[in-house]
């Protein structure tokens, strides 16, 4: 069974109450309920943290034994390089993913450190992003 982890960064534990006209309705953890439900043959696992550190522990922790790793890094991904090495750094593959298109918003998030990282991005789909980015592991 292939094991795959998605990590969200800071202000994601908000999903739900965060800016619910970008964001949507949806708890992280509601959502990630009815992923497991869709992707039965996958040992699906999801981390949050608000601490730029302990998601790069969470990376060298399962990137060399993970089939994939799914990461929105929140706004880290727009400032970030240590996240970037870390996902060079270990051979899990990694997709970026966000729920917003972050390039029909602010210029400062049209760039992101990650993308360069990852092998792909998915980027505007709202939660389905995540699920689109599962998919690639089928
Ligand atoms: C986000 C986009 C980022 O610019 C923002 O800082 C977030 C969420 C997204 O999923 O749309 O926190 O990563």
């Amino acid at each position: 069974m292939k094991k795959i982890l998605i990590i969200n960064g800071p202000n994601l534990n908000l999903l739900g109450k965060r800016e619910p006209e970008v964001y949507g309705t949806l708890t992280f953890e509601a959502y990630f309920e009815t992923l497991k439900l869709k992707f039965p043959e996958f040992q699906l696992e999801y981390y949050q943290s608000n601490v730029e550190g302990l998601l790069i522990d969470k990376i060298h922790e399962v990137g060399f034994s993970f089939d994939g790793i799914l990461i929105n890094a929140g706004a880290y991904t727009h400032t970030s390089i240590a996240i970037a090495d870390a996902i060079r750094a270990i051979t899990t593959p990694v997709i970026e993913v966000h729920i917003s298109n972050v390039f029909s918003r602010e210029e400062f998030r049209h760039h992101s450190f990650l993308s360069a990282a990852c092998k792909a991005c998915i980027v505007g789909f709202g939660l389905h992003s995540y699920s689109l980015a599962l998919e690639s592991f089928r």
